[in-house]
């Protein structure tokens, strides 16, 4: 038997169970994966919510949230040539990934499974599909080029955080904003933070003009600045649901097909890393989704479903540690 976190209905948090279920049985064409470390977004809390069961309809009761993870293949089934027991591969996309061990197509035209490269360690490659997968297709979208000037709003985020050191990796410069207690953190990977909140627009005027602008905040502030200061609507995104930015005159997100294989390519050997802010048993995930709610982390939440259930939030890792390696 093993674990996985399921709801029966929309809600809270509250709405959250550990259930013990089999060890799936690859089908033709799958993989079983073990997962070692899954990432916590947003999307996580807005399916529980219900606010996006029209765009990503769930199966309940037993319904089963988180869409990116990094795991190890135990189990394959009839037909998979793409990966061996013992590989170590990401699972990114269609939701289901808060469990122990799944059961995933393999063929890299589903689009779920990718090889995960060795530089990185488990919980990294477990939140790098949403944040850096997204970022790329935005940087992808405005078509930014080495030597731009790029505005990135929420950049303190999952995805800004991402996109700020996609874009410095093409070579373009990167004005943040951000809360002041991030600046420093846009600063070491080479962004210049600006504060979000009353007067940004006489802010960052002084900082233009912007070639290109990426929205990961959503709201009327991000939307108004970014449609003053971005000459071109083309140049413009934001990968917020808000339906506010499109009516102000800001694109939304669309992602680029095989996203985190190309993301991987860009990031190659560089130093990319997305800080790390929280860690979590499995068996918490509720704890983990109310705090990526309250906002404000700086990094993303990792969900340990190896880690026993122990009471306490786990200790974040020693400076310049990134975690257990898979
Ligand atoms: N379309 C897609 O496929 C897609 C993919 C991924 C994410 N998303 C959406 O994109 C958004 C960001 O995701 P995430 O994972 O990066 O979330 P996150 O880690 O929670 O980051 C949110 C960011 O917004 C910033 N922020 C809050 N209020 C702001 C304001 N008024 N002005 C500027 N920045 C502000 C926060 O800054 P401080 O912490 O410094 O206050 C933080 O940097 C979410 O709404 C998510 O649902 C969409």
């Amino acid at each position: 038997m093993s674990t996985a976190v399921l709801f029966d209905r929309y809600g809270t948090s509250d709405e959250l169970y550990g259930a013990d279920v089999s060890v799936p049985t690859p089908a033709p064409g799958e993989v079983v994966v073990r997962y070692t470390a899954i990432g916590v977004n947003p999307i996580d809390w807005k399916l529980l919510g219900g606010g996006l069961r029209d765009l990503v309809p769930l199966d309940l009761p037993g319904g089963c949230l988180g869409v990116e993870a990094a795991g190890v293949v135990v189990d394959v089934g009839p037909g998979v040539r793409r990966f061996e027991v013992g590989d170590a591969v990401i699972r990114h996309g269609r939701p289901g990934t808060y469990r122990q061990y799944e059961a995933v197509p393999a063929a890299q035209e589903a689009d779920e499974l990718t090889p995960q490269p060795g530089r990185f360690s488990a919980e990294q490659a477990a939140v790098l599909p949403v944040a850096a997968g997204t970022a790329y297709s935005a940087l992808v979208q405005v078509g930014l080029r080495a030597g731009e000037r790029l505005l990135v709003h929420g950049a303190s985020g999952g995805v800004g955080l991402a996109a700020v050191q996609l874009a410095r990796l093409i070579g373009a410069e990167v004005i943040g904003t951000a809360s002041a207690q991030h600046h420093l953190l846009l600063r070491r990977l080479g962004a210049t933070p600006v504060a979000y909140g009353d007067g940004l627009l006489g802010r960052l005027a002084p900082l233009g003009p912007f070639d290109a602008s990426v929205d990961c905040a959503g709201g009327p502030q991000p939307t108004e600045t970014a449609a003053e200061l971005v000459r071109s609507r083309a140049r413009r995104v934001t990968v917020s649901w808000d339906p506010g930015a499109r009516a102000g005159d800001v694109p939304h997100l669309e992602h680029v097909p095989l996203e985190l294989a190309a993301t991987l390519d860009l990031i190659g050997h560089s130093a990319f890393e997305l800080p790390v802010a929280a860690r979590f048993p499995l068996a918490q995930a509720a704890e983990a989704l109310d705090l990526g709610r309250k906002g404000g982390l700086g990094g993303k939440i990792v969900l340990l479903p190896g880690a026993a259930a122990p009471t306490d939030r786990l200790p974040p890792p020693a400076p310049g540690s990134s975690g257990p390696a898979s």
